[in-house]
């Protein structure tokens, strides 16, 4: 075969295996095995000078056209299948403007965390600080030094949880106070008043347990929110104001206050404070159970008799306590029916706070 029809022979398998290219890379390589310098166009170009005289400007033409026709075919084959691959790139990526977007619940705090934080600053912007005790506590000071009974049925089986040792029985420190799980808060009163001298302005939140079977209005474990002032001159007036400056800000300034008298072991005298309802305005409605006030919290004046167990003289200094239950008082705030809801954790529920 002379050199013009091996040519042509290669100017048509080029193109042919330029039109079989189905992506960019196997059009690169057509490229290199026809036109690149080792490839099959250039090996008959450099035969080139065994041509004679007359023969080679004639193939030296043929060749510069087999060169120029495959470069423009791959050049239009390059734009071919770059078009290709964009169109199908732009389908994959396609974006469906109407797709309802993904919403993202970004983590909160806790109702109840927000009901005790907004309690805590109330009373931190009156000068109290914040205090914290053991959640497993001993009967002293849960319940004797607090000047419950023996026989008080506070202390009884079904009311609270004791803590029993590895081999089953009672665990009880020291040879003679039982271990529980504190069922209110009042024992962080004796921690503080057994290391601190007054004055005494302090707000203890925690958890609480007792042993009740979750419904509408109970909760075997639940938060309480203590309070404790002692110091000179305090009186139930100071009660009184104190516990009136928190309904407002809690409730709303239209809100009343009513004490009860009532009895605690450790507060004498007590009471049981009622806010007005927020539905009826203290008329009575079914919100209220026909009353017109709800019950938020039990308070007193410290017992001298607690003031004996923790050495602060009773002649020198008088205090009051305080104890609210923070799921309560948060169900009355948002008018919750049912305290199981707070602790459920269903994010629908809890994402309204
Ligand atoms: N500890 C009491 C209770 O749980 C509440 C209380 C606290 C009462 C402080 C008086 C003073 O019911």
């Amino acid at each position: 075969m002379g050199i013009a029809e091996e040519l042509s022979a290669l100017r048509s398998k080029a193109l042919a295996a330029v039109e079989m290219a189905d992506s960019l890379d196997t059009l690169e390589s057509v490229r290199i095995a026809y036109l690149g310098k080792k490839g099959s166009l250039t090996a008959v170009l450099r035969g080139l000078g065994a041509l004679s005289a007359e023969e080679r400007p004639v193939v030296g033409q043929l060749s510069n056209e087999v060169r120029a026709t495959v470069e423009a075919a791959l050049a239009d084959k390059r734009r071919s299948l770059q078009a290709t691959a964009r169109a199908s790139r732009i389908a994959a990526e396609v974006v469906d403007v109407t797709l309802p977007g993904r919403v993202r619940m970004p983590g909160k705090s806790h109702v109840i965390h927000q009901v005790v934080d907004e309690i805590v600053e109330t009373f931190v912007g009156l000068g109290y600080q914040v205090a914290e005790g053991p959640e497993v506590e001993l009967d002293y000071y849960n319940f004797t030094a607090l000047n419950h009974p023996p026989d008080h049925p506070a202390r009884a089986l079904q009311d609270t949880f004791y803590v029993r040792d590895l081999s089953g029985e009672r665990a009880v420190v020291e040879g003679e106070s039982d271990v529980l799980l504190r069922t209110h808060t009042s024992p962080v009163q004796v921690h503080i008043m057994e290391t601190q001298k007054p004055p005494i302005y302090v707000l203890a939140p925690g958890k609480v347990f007792r042993r009740d079977v979750a419904d509408p209005s109970h909760l075997p474990q639940f938060t309480q929110i203590e309070g404790l002032v002692v110091d000179e001159g305090i009186t139930f007036g100071d009660l009184k104001g104190t516990l009136e400056h928190f309904v407002k800000r809690m409730f709303g300034e239209d809100r009343r206050v009513r004490l009860r008298p009532h009895f605690f072991p450790f507060t004498e005298p007590s009471a049981e404070v009622d806010v007005s309802c927020g539905i009826c305005g203290g008329e009575g409605c079914r919100s209220c159970g026909g009353e017109g006030w709800l019950e938020i919290l039990g308070c007193g004046m410290v017992d001298p008799k607690v003031f004996g167990h923790v050495g602060i003289d009773p002649e020198r200094y008088t205090g009051f306590a305080f104890g609210m239950g923070a799921e309560r008082i948060a169900a009355l705030k948002y008018g919750i029916p049912d305290l199981r809801l707070f602790i459920e954790g269903d994010t629908r529920f809890l994402h309204q706070f």
